[in-house]
């Protein structure tokens, strides 16, 4: 019941589907059955709280249940082990647990593996481990490659209408089962399917974030061309390209860099299943090293403008990865403060709902501000490190009145910089030039 397993749960429920929801942490479980999410996603709690749900949807710690279903949906957490490979333990726990609870049961079940896996998972890791569990054969029951591309902050909205469903398996029989289950959940909706291998399956989605991360790290090499010529903007080159039908302007919005819970695990087991296997991804390894050097971009612009960070107040504005999620996993706000706080900087930071999350990192080595106003106030430099919308409305008045120095550094691209410069304020951006 992580953020992948919980959003498919309440999707499923919703079309109709009765769902028993899985997970080893009682906590987790009581704060669910109270209609409480774990984590912040827009609308969830909402959802869970529908009675509507509420009917369809319960929640245990009994492995044993998923025998009761015609399907099982594996959606644990594949961590990065110390060489980037994704560590597999939890999906073959899953295995097991299905397999035993499977065992003499007569009933056809088709298991479904969502969790993010190096290729060859669902042929060598969960098959045999369910046929040893299960003394079962595959055809007696069925295994597909079935990844998602949910986004946090907008993961009801990509579980309720998918661009494509992917559905990888070399057995005919459990790739139709699934086929069918979807298409009678998405009825007219039915989004693209496309069957393919399991490798193939478990390959697409590793290949997908790599492109997406690849377009982020490319822009992001373009903003820092741009920051050296005079009178030229990133936003505007994006804005260009992006007309081009061929490369689109989504996934090109210049900043300091991609994190989460996904990219930065993902890009770390493509390329290390990719060397594993006699091929060194030096494109990938490029798109990871950009990001890298992306996250210090902060720094080397505040330290540009205020000479030394020793006891500057520094506000930071946003926590999280991204904005409508309080996920910190691997934020460059995390990198950024580390930065600051190892130059002697003082740091205040505001974010709408990654606060708590951030504060288990820090604790009291920096200062947690109410909102956004607070943040800036006295500050010498503040950096906008999350582009969360109520940021949007800061105007240069608010920098100039608020902060002891307005010095701004726009990491995402959300104020006008004219408007900015016109008003007063020190500012510098992200692939924005000289002027
Ligand atoms: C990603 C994929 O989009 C999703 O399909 C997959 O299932 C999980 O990984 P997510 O991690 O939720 O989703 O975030 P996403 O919206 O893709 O953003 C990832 C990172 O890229 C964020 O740090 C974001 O700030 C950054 N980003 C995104 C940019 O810097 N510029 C952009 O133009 C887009």
């Amino acid at each position: 019941m992580g953020p992948v397993g919980l959003v498919t749960a309440i999707s499923l429920a919703r079309k109709g589907c009765n769902v028993t929801g899985i997970d080893v942490d009682e906590n987790h479980l009581r704060q669910l059955r109270k209609g409480d999410a774990p984590f912040f996603e827009p609308n969830l709690s909402q959802e869970l709280k529908k009675p509507a749900v509420r009917k369809r949807l319960i929640f245990s710690d009994d492995s044993s249940l998923n025998s009761k279903s015609d399907i099982t949906f594996i959606t644990v957490g594949t961590p990065s082990a110390q060489d980037g490979s994704a560590i597999l333990d939890n999906v073959r726990s899953a295995a097991i647990s299905i397999g035993e609870s499977i065992r003499g049961i007569k009933h056809y079940q088709l298991v479904a593996v969502k969790s993010t896996v190096t290729p060859g998972t669902a042929r060598c890791v969960v098959k045999p481990t369910i046929e040893k569990a299960s003394g079962k054969k595959l055809r007696e029951f069925g295994v597909c490659s079935n990844p998602e591309f949910l986004r946090e902050g907008n993961a009801i909205r990509d579980a309720d209408f998918p661009d494509r469903i992917i559905i990888g398996s070399d057995d005919l029989k459990a790739a139709r089962y699934l086929e069918k289950f979807y298409r009678l959940v998405y009825r007219g909706n039915t989004p693209p399917i496309k069957r393919t291998s399991y490798e193939n399956a478990e390959l697409i989605k590793y290949a997908n974030n790599a492109f997406l991360a690849t377009k982020i790290s490319f822009i992001n090499c373009i903003a820092n061309i741009a920051e050296r010529t005079p009178h030229s903007d990133v936003t505007s080159i994006a804005d260009g390209i992006g007309l081009d039908e061929r490369i689109g302007r989504k996934f090109l919005n210049a900043g300091l860099g991609w994190g989460g819970s996904c990219f930065p695990k993902d890009m770390r087991g493509l390329i290390s299943y990719s060397r594993a296997s006699g091929h060194i991804p030096t494109l990938l390894e490029a798109v990871v090293e950009t990001n890298e050097r992306q996250k210090d971009k902060a720094l080397a612009l505040a330290t540009s403008m205020l000479g030394t960070l020793k006891e500057k107040s520094i506000a930071i504005l946003g926590l999280a990865f991204k904005s409508e999620t309080d996920d910190v996993r691997e934020a460059v706000a995390i990198t950024i403060i580390r930065g600051l706080l190892a130059q002697g900087a003082n740091v205040r930071v505001y974010d709408p709902k990654a606060q708590g999350n951030a504060q288990k990192i820090f604790q009291k080595s920096i200062a947690y501000a109410d909102d956004k106003i607070e943040c800036l106030r006295d500050a010498d430099c503040c950096i906008l490190v999350t582009e969360w919308d109520e940021f949007r409305s800061l105007s240069p008045g608010d920098f100039t009145k608020l902060m002891r120095t307005p010095v701004v550094i726009d990491g995402r691209r959300l104020f006008s910089s004219r408007r900015m410069i016109e008003g007063g304020v020190r500012f510098a951006a992200i692939g924005l030039g000289p002027i």
